[in-house]
């Protein structure tokens, strides 16, 4: 073909990609996106999420509008200030914010002082180049960039909640092989002690069951994604953490690819539950590279859990996985698990119930 031929075709051919494009969207949003989908029946949150998206902001806004209405009504305690408490009475938060446009994220841990973590997290994402901070620091540039604090982040909940769990010998807590098997700290690892007293290691240690520490009374994260009318996708998550965690304890919150991802060109997967475990595995990489390959997000998310499941028979946790036409799904183990969901052809958040 010549180049004057080429050149006169161009137009034709933009013409066409762009009804293509048309015709595309279209087809895509008839009940498809904007979307945004949540861990927990958090309908506020997806609520405040879909008016974002809703009145044309971006993906990135919604899931922090989202996640930042959760923070502001202390979602089952466990999002937000003022809840789950550490070994020394502290609330602190991690947050994390990935933009699947371009694979940006920000992330804050074991922030002090500060409440607004989702927040602080996008403010890492924009105003920096790193991706995660963490504790005093993280506190330091979150205030330095224009957010309240310090802020006393107890509540008289959380000192009472502490208190109780003191005057019980601290337990149960998430130490393992120390001593005191039983009490409070401060705590030596037991395998030391053995060897100066020339003693084998007897097993008077109950090891508690991770579910009596984890979640069954509290639903520990929220971790949102939002498709926003332009087809772009956006993960956040928030949490102030475990209850009665070692202090400096950063749980799979801000860990990305553990409890949140996103990739406009898949879609974008949400993790709850025992996040210890969970990091070990990148569950939500997991199931946006599954569905890469070709997985329904369904088979995706079974997969990602079983693959944790087999080798921790005794986790518990759940994800949501959502393709980039709006198809959603959820898995769990060791507990049901309930996400939102609000889409165009809703009239208000739905919540939908996995069975383990
Ligand atoms: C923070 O607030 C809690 C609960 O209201 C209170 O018990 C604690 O003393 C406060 N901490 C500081 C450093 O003010």
């Amino acid at each position: 073909m010549s180049m004057a031929t080429k050149n006169l075709l161009l137009p034709y051919v933009m013409f066409l990609a762009l009804l293509h494009q048309v015709l595309g969207n279209e087809a895509v949003n008839s009940g498809q996106y904007p979307l945004v989908v949540s861990t927990w029946p958090f309908l506020d949150a997806v609520r405040a999420g879909w008016r974002a998206v809703d009145s044309g902001l971006s993906a990135v806004d919604a899931v922090v509008e989202g996640c930042s209405a959760c923070e502001e009504l202390r979602c089952d305690g466990t999002v937000g200030p003022g809840g789950s408490p550490d070994e020394n009475g502290e609330t602190t938060i991690d947050a994390l914010v990935m933009d699947g446009v371009t694979m940006e994220v920000g992330a804050v841990a074991a922030m002090r002082y500060v409440k607004d973590g989702i927040r602080a997290a996008r403010l890492v994402m924009k105003h920096t180049k790193h991706t995660l901070l963490v504790g005093e620091q993280a506190s330091a540039f979150a205030i330095s960039m224009g957010l309240p604090g310090p802020t006393n982040l107890s509540s008289s909940e959380s000192i009472a909640k502490w208190s109780k769990w003191k005057e019980n010998s601290c337990q149960p807590n998430f130490w393992k092989n120390v001593v005191p098997a039983n009490g409070c700290g401060p705590y030596h690892p037991r395998d030391s002690l053995d060897l100066i007293e020339g003693t084998c290691s007897k097993d008077m240690e109950t090891v508690e069951p991770r579910s009596s520490l984890v979640g069954l009374h509290s639903h520990d994260t929220i971790a949102m994604a939002a498709i926003d009318k332009m087809g772009h996708i956006a993960v956040g998550t928030s949490t102030n953490g475990a209850t009665f965690k070692i202090p400096g304890r950063v749980g799979d919150g801000p860990v990305t690819g553990s409890s949140a991802y996103a990739d406009d060109e898949i879609g974008a997967c949400g993790a709850t539950g025992d996040g210890d475990i969970m990091m070990r595995f990148l569950p939500c990489y997991q199931v946006v590279e599954s569905m890469r390959l070709g997985m329904e997000p369904k088979l995706a998310a079974k997969d990602a859990i079983s693959r944790i499941a087999r080798k921790f028979p005794d986790f518990v946790g759940a994800v949501f996985a959502i393709n980039k036409n709006g198809v959603h799904a959820g898995a769990c183990h060791g507990w049901t698990f309930q996400y939102s969901v609000r889409s165009p052809e809703m009239n208000d958040v739905e919540v939908f119930t996995v069975l383990p």
